[in-house]
C-alpha cells in the first residue's frame, strides 16, 4: 500500500528549513504533496502563484514531491487527495504547543489521519519565513537559508542587494 503525505504550510517564502523537512518526508513516504494554504483572511508577502513557483523550482529535483495549494480545512484536502499523513516540521520547543494543539484538533476532525513530526536540522532551527523577509528587507544576508530561486525573488521584491 502506497502512503501519501501532505506537508501543508504558508511557505511565504519556502526556506531551506522547509526543503530539508520535505526531503526527509520524501525519503519515508511514497508521495509527498507540499501544499500552500490559500488564506483569504491573510494577505501574504508573496502571492500564492509566486510561492508555488518558488516551491516547485526548489523541489523539482525530488521525484516523489508534488507542489500544490489548498483552501478550506486541511483534513478535507488530505482526504480529497487520498493521503493519510500530515507532515509538520519542529524547530524548537516553542513550536510544540501550537503544533500539538493543531494535531489534536485535526485528529478530532479526522481520526484516520496521522500527524507526523520531523525535527529540523539544528542549522535551520532559528529560520522562519518571516525572519527571512525581515532580515532581507533591512539588508541582512539570508544567502544560507533560502534556495537561489527565493533569493532572486527577494531581490526583485525588496530591491536591495545584501
Ligand atoms: O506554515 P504555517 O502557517 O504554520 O501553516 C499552518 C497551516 C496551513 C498548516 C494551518 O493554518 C492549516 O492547516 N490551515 C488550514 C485550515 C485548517 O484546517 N485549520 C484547522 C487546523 S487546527
Amino acid at each position: 500500500m502506497k502512503i501519501r503525505a501532505v506537508y501543508p504550510g504558508s511557505f511565504d517564502p519556502i526556506t531551506n528549513g522547509h526543503i530539508y523537512i520535505a526531503q526527509r518526508a520524501a525519503a519515508i513516504f511514497d508521495e509527498v504533496i507540499v501544499s500552500i494554504l490559500i488564506n483569504e483572511r491573510k494577505q501574504g508577502s508573496f502571492s500564492v502563484n509566486e510561492r508555488l513557483d518558488m516551491a516547485r523550482a526548489s523541489l523539482s529535483h525530488v521525484k516523489n514531491i508534488r507542489v500544490d495549494s489548498f483552501n478550506g480545512l486541511l483534513v478535507d484536502y488530505v482526504r480529497q487527495n487520498k493521503a493519510s499523513v500530515i507532515i509538520r516540521g519542529l524547530r524548537a520547543m516553542s513550536d510544540f504547543e501550537y503544533e500539538f494543539q493543531m494535531a489534536l484538533m485535526n485528529r478530532k476532525l479526522a481520526p484516520e489521519i496521522e500527524t507526523f513530526f520531523i525535527v529540523t536540522d539544528s542549522k535551520y532551527s532559528y529560520v522562519s519565513s518571516s525572519s527571512i523577509r525581515e532580515i532581507f528587507h533591512f539588508g541582512g544576508t539570508v544567502r544560507d537559508f533560502v534556495p537561489d530561486v527565493v533569493f532572486n525573488k527577494l531581490r526583485e521584491r525588496y530591491n536591495s542587494n545584501p
